[in-house]
């Protein structure tokens, strides 16, 4: 049998989803943890983390366990990330030799690797980790890639019960794409939509022409929203979108039909500035009393006001939190078992 993976939670069945959620909310209320001693995390980061890289430290540490962080290029070899190729460049380690010696030393594996393709075509197939998954031959946790950011939507889920209980059915959620001075994936907006699509709610995902997210994740978040009692709808016009809602996500993604072609995606997106979450708008959601949810580093004052965010409306200081208790139920389920040697 193969290792468990967590590459994103619509591979999940949505019962081990709803019980990761309670365990999470158990952990969180002060209930004591399974021990992991013994157990090892590698934690392999390809880009930039704080909140990931930190609280699954620290969630190791709670459960007895040990974590190991590696940053190719800067003290681990430089990672060759393709498959096939003469390796006469920079990079000295193929991430699958990487993968089968890590899966030797530790009990599991996480890595993150955004996108770095050329094309969409390529970049959407997540190599990076279905490779670790592959070859390590320990549980692989996906710490974000270009398509599913797990433990981000876990959290996402906690956050949003915390909010409105434990199912939400009804209640609108709405991902509201930003402007940003970068393309960047779409892993985050995807597993929020799964997350807030499996808690049964109505989500709207408001975007500029052009902004769509890869289809197969659109059929994603409505085949968890079919199974859960909720729905999904697009629209161009975030104000709408936003008057009455429950929740507010702002996001900012790429257009993936200029994916690899960045001065032309910079000037489609030039004119979106207006695609901010402000006061005025937080004003117009439910009673004006709708949550605020990002998942953290935000630009100020480009994708949300100082005024939303240091206002009533925001929960994203819980979101970060929950990522700690969300990652400590993950652990305890994927880190089950003997340890070997
Ligand atoms: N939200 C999130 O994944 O934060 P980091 O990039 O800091 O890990």
């Amino acid at each position: 049998m193969s290792p468990p993976r967590l590459i994103g939670t619509d591979d999940w069945p949505d019962d081990a989803v709803r019980a990761l959620l309670t365990r999470a909310a158990e952990l969180k209320a002060g209930a004591a943890g399974r021990s992991l001693a013994g157990r090892t995390l590698i934690m392999v980061f390809l880009n930039p983390s704080l909140r990931t890289r930190t609280s699954f430290e620290i969630a190791m540490a709670r459960h007895g366990g040990q974590a190991v962080v590696l940053e190719p290029g800067r003290g681990a070899w430089a990672m060759e990330t393709r498959h096939g190729v003469v390796m006469d460049g920079d990079a000295v380690e193929h991430i699958v030799d990487a993968a089968r010696v890590l899966g030797r030393y530790g009990q599991a594996v996480a890595v993150r690797a955004f996108p770095s393709a050329t094309t969409w075509t390529e970049a959407r197939r997540d190599d990076v980790v279905h490779a670790f998954a592959r070859h390590s031959g320990v549980p692989t946790i996906n710490l974000e890639s270009a398509r599913r950011h797990p433990c981000q939507g876990l959290a996402d889920a906690l956050t949003l019960q915390e909010s409105f209980g434990e199912r939400p059915k009804g209640r609108r959620f709405v991902l509201a794409w930003a402007w940003h001075p970068r393309p960047l994936p779409t892993a985050v907006p995807a597993s929020a939509a799964i997350a807030a699509a499996r808690l049964g709610m109505e989500v709207v995902i408001a975007r500029p022409p052009g902004y769509d997210l890869d289809p197969d994740d659109v059929a994603a978040i409505e085949a968890v929203a079919g199974r859960n009692g909720g729905s999904l709808s697009m629209t161009a016009d975030l104000d709408q979108a936003v008057a009455g809602a429950d929740a507010v996500y702002a996001k900012s993604w790429g257009c993936l039909a200029d994916y690899g072609r960045p001065e032309v995606e910079a000037a489609r997106r030039a004119p979106l500035r207006s695609w901010i979450v402000d006061e005025r708008r937080m004003a117009s959601t439910r009673d004006g009393a709708g949550i605020f949810l990002h998942c953290l580093p935000v630009r100020r004052n480009v994708v949300v006001t100082d005024g939303v965010l240091d206002g009533a409306w925001s929960r994203v200081t819980d979101q970060a939190e929950n990522r700690l208790h969300v990652q400590r139920a993950v652990l305890e389920t994927m880190l089950e078992g003997e340890v070997r040697g």
